[in-house]
């Protein structure tokens, strides 16, 4: 028996002394502390030995067990200090100044881009940047703006429309034309860039969601002279060169006489692809505003005249940056992306 004692301290000794980790600990634990264990089996062996034997190692048997349990105790203390020094000396070597190049870069959006190319031309002519919902009323996008409900032009854009809510997606964003002029009074010089939505089919250069850009000036004596002026402005600087601008009528109820606005390919000389081989691109919408459409928004059409614009924000992000699929646009594709 004494043998025996002295074989399994000797082995427990061994084992903890080999153990490197929480694990390994456990795993001696079980051997030699389990209720299958070493000292367990060593223990039931007691009842086949003499009553004498028994006084002399059943003690020893117990302060085997109690010499086991300090040691495990211990371990795991030295463990646990191990652990700790460990991961001190780990922060220790994090240096917070180090410059790690990050391979992940990510980049603005080519409509954040052109926006705030286009804010700046904007405001440096003395323009304001305004909003408005992207969820409107019928009147702010249709009957305010010279559109009642029996107007065909009403049938040009279909329009998402949420009946709970008796409001719909704006198709254009000259809804913002009218909240301006409503809550201000002239001089008004505003552009809004954002998104419109209609129920329309996508091809290469339609989506159902797209951005426009709004733009407003009221004051007395406006003209189509300041309008032309404005635009041609705006596009040389966008483009960064002198465009030449050609006018067609074009039909909007809300403004009068309603012009389109083609500008010179600024790409080309001779004609290419994009312009279609024409050299002229078209760009815009505009015109006078509507005396209706004053009168509406309570400014005196006797008193003030004003013009207004609106190209499609998502036409001039194609053509300065070259994409050729609105869906690229607004397909979030990385490949795509990565290059703005
Ligand atoms: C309008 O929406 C007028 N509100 C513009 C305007 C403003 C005219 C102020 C006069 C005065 P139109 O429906 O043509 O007009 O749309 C303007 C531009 O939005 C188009 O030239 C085109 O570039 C863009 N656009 C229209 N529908 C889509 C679409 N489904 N996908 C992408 N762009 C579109």
């Amino acid at each position: 028996m004494q043998n025996k004692i002295n074989d399994i301290q000797k082995n427990f000794h061994i084992d903890i002394n080999n153990v490197v980790t929480q694990q390994d600990l456990e795993f001696v634990r079980i051997k030699y502390l389990g209720r299958q264990g070493v000292l367990t089996d060593l223990m039931s062996t007691l009842k086949d030995i003499s009553a004498d034997e028994k006084r002399i190692f059943g003690p020893l048997c117990n302060q085997l067990k109690i010499e086991f349990q300090n040691l495990h105790l211990e371990k795991i203390a030295k463990l646990e200090q191990e652990e700790a020094l460990l991961l001190a000396k780990k922060s220790a070597l994090f240096d917070v100044s180090i410059n790690k190049p990050n391979q992940l870069h990510g980049s603005l959006h080519p409509y954040t881009l052109i926006t705030q190319e286009i804010e700046d031309i904007f405001i440096s002519m003395g323009f304001a940047v305004a909003d408005g919902p992207e969820l409107e009323t019928d009147f702010h996008n249709f009957g305010a703006l010279n559109i009642p409900s029996d107007h065909p032009a009403r049938a040009e854009s279909d329009t998402f429309w949420l009946p709970d809510l008796k409001r719909l997606l704006r198709t254009h964003t000259s809804t913002v034309q009218v909240r301006t002029m409503k809550n201000n009074t002239p001089p008004i010089a505003i552009i809004c860039p954002g998104r419109a939505l209609r129920n329309e089919a996508t091809d290469a250069s339609h989506d159902f969601m797209f951005m426009q850009i709004e733009g407003l000036y009221i004051d007395k004596n406006v003209s189509v002279a300041n309008l032309l002026a404005v635009i041609k402005e705006f596009l040389d600087k966008l483009f960064g060169k002198s465009l030449k601008l050609r006018v067609r009528p074009g039909f909007f109820p809300f403004v009068e006489p309603g012009l389109e606005v083609d500008a010179e390919c600024p790409f080309c000389k001779t004609g290419c692809s994009t312009c279609k081989g024409t050299r002229w691109i078209e760009l815009m919408g505009s015109g006078l505003v509507h005396p209706n459409v004053l009168k509406e928004c309570g400014i005196d059409p006797t008193i003030y005249s004003g013009f207004a614009f609106g190209p499609g924000l998502t036409r001039l992000a194609m053509l300065k940056y070259h994409i050729t699929d609105i869906r690229l646009l607004h397909s979030g594709k990385i490949e795509f992306l990565k290059q703005f």
